[in-house]
């Protein structure tokens, strides 16, 4: 993609990366990503955001499109993590006199993102603006949308919001802007995904950028990722969404999942029994999960969301097996601090995996059960009775 004009003085100088596959490690990214930057020309020279290190000559060559890079009297970071502010330290042998505009928080993470630039560093705090020359720009802050530094620019003039990961998406076509989108549908499952991975832990923070967002009556939000989203087309589906994904989750019923691992089906015969007695205690909803049985999207949404849950596994090779590994790798860490879990499982030799699990749990901040539940190979009516009472005197904790 090359330079584009987006407005009178807006041009989008960012890279596209249509064959990205997964983003950050572990998000998949079906259609790609962008790793959009803007220059705002005025009296100033205005650039708004980075891009990924990897993508530098191409990012370069974009912005030469607009302006020589020496003309470029701002960079304003809206948040520093690598995809954006990758090409920075490059970028800055190119505009000697640009300042870099960022939160405080983000000042701090540059200076070890970028091992130099620190000089030219000016920190800007909520409410703050910008003289760019015939207009302003200025500063909101925006925490964990979705890190600390994060932060929204505001260009009055031009009744647009530089939002940088809010609102956007991990999704790449030929042109940026929402109106030549050219799948919708597609677009509106990349929107989820990234939703779902980047701000599904912080419900709360997004309601308050919503709101942030809203009382600016922005008619253009200039996303880091995926398309510019305008009042026109896609911005007021994507503000819908927000809202509806970032609502307080309301269950009518406490919702305690458990979820276990079953080689023989004696962790299984626990877990039922524990359900049982749950069910004799509370009216709960209280759905059993097979790891191994459901897609790991699944577990984890229904982990995330639970008021209290239970984990069951063998013991293999002294420790708890992978898929409920894999499961806590998925934990929503920021939101279980507190949550009432508890443990259980049939072993065989030496039975490590319930205090293995305890103790991951605990250093997530989680409420784990005093006592886990374990038996010895295969459950008899007596240990099976014995679940059902764990499973009512955790449950009767809960009412505590
Ligand atoms: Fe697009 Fe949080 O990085």
């Amino acid at each position: 993609m090359p330079a584009i004009k987006l407005s009178d003085t807006v041009y989008s100088v960012g890279v596209q990366n249509p064959d990205l596959r997964i983003f950050d490690i572990v998000m998949r990214t079906e259609f790609g990503t962008t790793y959009n930057s803007f220059l705002i020309r005025r009296e100033k020279t205005v650039l708004v955001e980075t891009s990924h290190h990897n993508k530098f000559e191409k990012y370069l060559d974009n912005i030469k499109e607009v302006c020589d890079p020496a003309e470029i009297d701002y960079i304003i970071l809206n948040h520093t993590e690598p995809d954006h502010s990758g090409a920075l330290a490059q970028l800055m042998e190119c505009c000697p006199k640009a300042k870099i505009l960022c939160s405080q928080a983000a000042a701090i993470y540059l200076k070890n993102i970028t091992n130099c630039c620190c000089k030219q560093i000016q920190v800007v705090k909520n409410g703050d603006s910008l003289d760019i020359g015939g207009a302003e720009l200025s500063f909101i802050t925006a925490p964990f949308l979705h890190w600390p530094d994060s932060m929204f620019t505001y260009y009055p003039a031009e009744s647009a919001v530089f939002t940088c990961d809010f609102l956007g998406s991990h999704y790449c076509c030929p042109d940026i802007m929402d109106s030549k989108i050219d799948s919708e549908e597609n677009y509106k499952s990349a929107c989820k995904n990234y939703y779902d991975a980047i701000f599904g832990p912080f419900p709360a923070y997004v309601r308050a950028g919503l709101e942030k967002f809203e009382a600016l009556n922005a008619s253009t939000a200039y996303t880091s990722h995926g398309p510019v989203l305008t009042t026109d087309h896609l911005l007021p589906y994507v503000l819908e969404q927000y809202k509806l994904w970032s609502a307080p989750k309301v269950h009518e019923k406490p919702l305690i999942p458990i979820f276990y691992v079953s080689a023989y089906g004696n962790t299984e015969a626990l877990g039922r029994s524990i359900a049982e007695g749950i069910h004799s205690v509370l009216d709960a909803d209280v759905p059993l999960y097979n790891i191994i049985e459901h897609p790991m999207e699944k577990l984890a949404a229904q982990l995330n969301e639970s008021d209290a849950f239970l984990i069951g596994s063998p013991t293999l090779n002294k420790d708890a097996v992978a898929p409920v590994w894999q499961l806590l790798a998925h934990v929503d860490a920021i939101n279980l601090a507190k949550r009432p879990c508890a443990v259980f499982g049939s072993f065989g030799w030496s039975g490590e995996a319930a205090a293995n699990i305890e103790q991951r749990l605990s250093s997530l901040k989680a409420a784990v059960f005093e006592n886990n539940y374990r038996i010895h190979f295969v459950p008899s009516k007596e240990e099976l009775a014995g679940a059902v009472s764990f499973g009512a005197e955790f449950a009767a904790s809960l009412k505590q």
